[in-house]
């Protein structure tokens, strides 16, 4: 049976997302590189569909999925040869989905609107995926408003508040959906790593005082965060960094700038200071390169997959173990650890 799925958004991320399901639906095994779990709940890469998709942009809306995931300001590498989906970008409302710095690079579509709800029922999606820029908070809402109309369930990785918002929450409860949220955690992102870090360093015994986690790139996003978001992301981030430590300590972590040259590339800077053994300091100085929107894509099928399971179990409102699992803003912030034994129990639970 195939996991059906809608893109809000055809960006970067939506495009790593589709050429990765082009790229392992063939593969197995040792082929599988750079993804986590080949397969979930018996689940495999070939079994997810693609089966509608919203955007705005001129170059995208009316173009089919595997011409528009191509098409500028888009600029993650081409990693994957996509054959014809046959599923045309819809246009959906344009709300706050453009901001201050981004309205320089999407051109909004003059076409009609479409029927959203409508477009979701024909396709017979099982899930609406938010992939909209982390500024469009009233548009990633009234996607989630259209998911419930539709009986959609819903994944959230823009960093606007549902599936953390206890009304949001109670509303996909009341509809008997799942939602999962918000915000993905990246594969190598820089908020793993740091986290990462961070645990590793107070499990040995230094006392952490100050850290930050600052950094740049080239996508879209990285426009938008010059505006509107910078506050969210730097709040959501440091609230994630903060949860890796047991003690409280001096946390700053969030984006700085647009470098148009970069592409898709995210560079991420970490600063660490910290006390060992008989309190003298030490420091860490380190550099992450990655490119952004790849970064998301095993983190987005593993989470796909387990909506689809969470679908097939009947559960509804927010699904605590894959929102620890997948999210840096989940319902309840936990550390890396127990967010993976959450998970890893969440997929065992049939077995
Ligand atoms: N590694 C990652 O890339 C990563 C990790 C975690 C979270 N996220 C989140 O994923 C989301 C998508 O990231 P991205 O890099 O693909 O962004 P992007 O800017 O490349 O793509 C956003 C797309 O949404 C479209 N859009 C804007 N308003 C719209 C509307 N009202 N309706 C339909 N489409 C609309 C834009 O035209 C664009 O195609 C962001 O919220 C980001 O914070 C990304």
């Amino acid at each position: 049976m195939k996991i059906k799925i809608a893109l809000i958004g055809v960006g970067n991320c939506a495009s790593a997302l589709v050429q990765g399901l082009q790229y392992y639906g063939t593969r197995s095994g040792v082929d599988c590189v750079g993804l986590r779990n080949p397969v979930i709940g018996g689940f495999g890469c070939k079994d997810i569909e693609v089966v509608a998709a919203f955007d705005v942009d001129t170059r995208k809306v009316g173009k089919d999925v595997s011409e528009a995931i191509f098409a500028e300001p888009n600029n993650v590498p081409r990693m994957s040869d996509v054959p014809l989906c046959k599923v045309v970008v819809s246009k959906g409302p344009v709300l706050d989905g453009v901001g201050e710095y981004t309205k320089q690079v999407i051109h909004v579509s003059n076409s009609q609107d479409s029927n959203v709800a409508m477009v979701l029922k024909e396709s017979d999606a099982d899930m609406v995926v938010d992939l909209l820029p982390s500024g469009a908070v009233k548009a990633s809402q009234w996607y989630a408003e259209q998911a419930l109309i539709s009986g959609c369930a819903f994944v959230n990785a823009t960093p606007s508040f549902i599936a953390s918002d206890v009304v949001w929450a109670q509303k996909f409860e009341t509809a008997e959906l799942p939602v999962v949220g918000d915000d993905l955690i990246d594969q190598v992102g820089a908020t793993t790593l740091h986290k990462t870090l961070l645990q590793l360093l107070s499990m040995n015994g230094v006392h952490v005082t100050e850290t930050y986690q600052l950094d740049v790139g080239g996508g879209t996003e990285s426009l938008d965060t010059l505006g509107r978001t910078k506050d969210i992301k730097r709040s959501v981030k440091t609230q994630s960094i903060e949860a890796a430590l047991p003690y409280k300590a001096a946390v700053v972590a969030g984006s700085t700038d647009y470098v148009d040259f970069l592409q898709n590339r995210r560079d991420s800077y970490f600063w660490i200071r910290g006390m060992h053994f008989c309190n003298v300091p030490m420091q860490i100085d380190l550099k992450l390169s990655t490119i952004d929107a790849p970064n998301a894509g095993s983190v987005l099928l593993d989470v796909v997959r387990a909506v689809k399971i969470a679908l097939d179990r009947k559960l509804k409102g927010a699904v605590d173990p894959v929102c620890a699992y997948g999210f840096k803003h989940p319902p309840k912030l936990v550390s890396l650890e127990i967010g993976e034994e959450m998970f890893s129990l969440f997929l065992a639970a049939d077995k």
